[in-house]
C-alpha cells in the first residue's frame, strides 16, 4: 500500500548467507546508526553495540549459541547489549535493546543484507559464554545476537497478520 514501508513486509529471519563477500565500515554505521534511532524509555539511549568479523570468533560464537549455527558462514555479528550504569532497571534494557534489535534488522534488509535475531536475554548461561568471545564488563547486559550477511536463500513476504488478534473499541470486534 506504501511502497516506502516496503521492508516491513519483506523482512524475514536469513540464515543462510553468501560467501566472501565483506560488509563495508559505511554500511555497517548506516544499520548501527538506524539501531541507535530505536526509541528508548526516558531517551535512555543505554545500548551499546558489540561488532565482530573475525571469522575465528564467528566460528565460536557458533558453537556458544545452541542455535546459531549460521553463524559459522555468517558475514559479521552484533551483540546489542545495554548498560546497566546507563540505565539500572534491567526490564527497559531488555526492551530498548529490542528495539534498537528490530531497527538494526530492517535497516541491514533495507540495505540488502540478510540477518537473523538470535536469543540472549535473560538467558545467563548464553551471555556469560559470551564472555569469553566478547570480554564485557560487568555493567553490560546483552540483549540478542544478530547474525549478518549477504543472503543466500530468497524467503517470501511475511503474511502474518490476523484480523482476530486486534480488538476494535472492546475484546472480540475486529477491524
Ligand atoms: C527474541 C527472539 C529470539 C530468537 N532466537 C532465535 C534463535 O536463537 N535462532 C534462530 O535461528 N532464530 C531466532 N529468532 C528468529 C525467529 O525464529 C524468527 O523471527 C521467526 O521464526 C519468524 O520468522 P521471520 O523473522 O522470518 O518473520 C529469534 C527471534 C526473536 C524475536
Amino acid at each position: 500500500m506504501y511502497p516506502d514501508a516496503d521492508i516491513l513486509f519483506t523482512r524475514r529471519s536469513i540464515r543462510k548467507y553468501q560467501k566472501d563477500k565483506p560488509i563495508s565500515d559505511d554500511l555497517l554505521r548506516f544499520i548501527l546508526n538506524a539501531a541507535m534511532c530505536a526509541p528508548s524509555a526516558r531517551n535512555k539511549q543505554p545500548w551499546h553495540f558489540l561488532v565482530t568479523r573475525d571469522r575465528k570468533k564467528l566460528d565460536l560464537l557458533s558453537e556458544l549459541h545452541p542455535y546459531g549455527k549460521m553463524l559459522k558462514e555468517a558475514t559479521m555479528a552484533i551483540m546489542v547489549c545495554g548498560d546497566i550504569i546507563l540505565e539500572e532497571r534491567e526490564s527497559a534494557i531488555a526492551l530498548d535493546g529490542a528495539a534498537a534489535t528490530q531497527n538494526l534488522l530492517l535497516a541491514a534488509h533495507a540495505a540488502g543484507l540478510g540477518a537473523v535475531w538470535l536469543g540472549m536475554y535473560p538467558r545467563k548461561e548464553r551471555t556469560e559464554a559470551m564472555r569469553k568471545v566478547f570480554d564485557y564488563p560487568e555493567n553490560i547486559i546483552p540483549v540478542s545476537l544478530i547474525s549478518i550477511g549477504y543472503p543466500a536463500e530468497e524467503k517470501p513476504r511475511n503474511n502474518n497478520f490476523k484480523p482476530e488478534r486486534i480488538h476494535l473499541e472492546k475484546w472480540g470486534e475486529t477491524l
